[in-house]
């Protein structure tokens, strides 16, 4: 895919805002801090898009970006940061799980990982409800260019590792230098074209 042309469709707080459209989507999911938002950004050419921060926590609702009028990139609030109240903590898990298994245009997940920090516990919970629901997804490394060359080289096999799945396909991705942008577009398009 080409992207032309982004704009938020719309934000959401509650699973009953969940729009029902006609489009079909891919998502982006991780621990707070990751990298989901610079990444969104990074596709859509657009510094200012999806809102970026150090602290961890800023994406607190489900936000549909509509790209080239056809087809929504989804950015959810992360999880597993700890200094978030319990009570939004939860109120987050239900409106990100509502999300992921009730959606038929849901067409495939990001699954957003550390390179540094590699696959958590919480992750790991990730990845088995995915495979779970069914939802086909893709590993990302996130912050590659904070890697030592050293580290860079044993990062595929780390997380392979750290997941328990020596087959799964890494995309090794920064927001900073770009890499990865244009295997992640690749992506999206088998993705949603499936
Ligand atoms: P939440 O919305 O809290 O779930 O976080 P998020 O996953 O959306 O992370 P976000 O994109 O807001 O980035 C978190 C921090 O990491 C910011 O300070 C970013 O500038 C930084 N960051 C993101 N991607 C990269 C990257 O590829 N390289 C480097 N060096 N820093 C990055
Ligand atoms: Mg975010």
């Amino acid at each position: 895919v080409k992207i032309k042309k982004v704009r938020l469709y719309k934000t959401v707080y509650v699973p009953e805002e969940l729009p029902r459209t006609p489009y079909r989507e891919v998502a982006f999911v991780g621990r707070s801090n990751v990298g989901k938002s610079s990444l969104l950004n990074t596709l859509a050419n657009n510094f200012k898009l999806a809102r970026v921060s150090s602290e961890p926590g800023k994406t607190r609702s489900v936000n549909f970006f509509l790209v080239n009028e056809r087809f929504f990139l989804v950015d959810l609030p992360g999880y597993g940061f700890a200094k978030v109240p319990l009570k939004e903590q939860k109120r987050w898990r239900e409106l990100i799980e509502t999300y992921l298994k009730g959606r038929d245009t849901l067409k495939g997940v990001f699954l957003l990982v550390d390179s540094r920090i590699g696959p958590t516990e919480k992750d790991l919970q990730m990845k088995d409800w995915l495979d779970f629901y069914g939802i086909p997804y893709v590993v990302v490394a996130t912050k590659v260019d904070k890697l030592r060359t050293s580290e860079r080289q044993k990062l595929e096999k780390k997380i392979q590792e750290g997941l328990g799945d020596k087959n799964i396909k890494i995309v090794p991705f920064s927001a900073k230098t770009r890499e990865g942008r244009v295997e992640l577009l690749k992506e999206i398009e088998r993705l949603l074209e499936s």
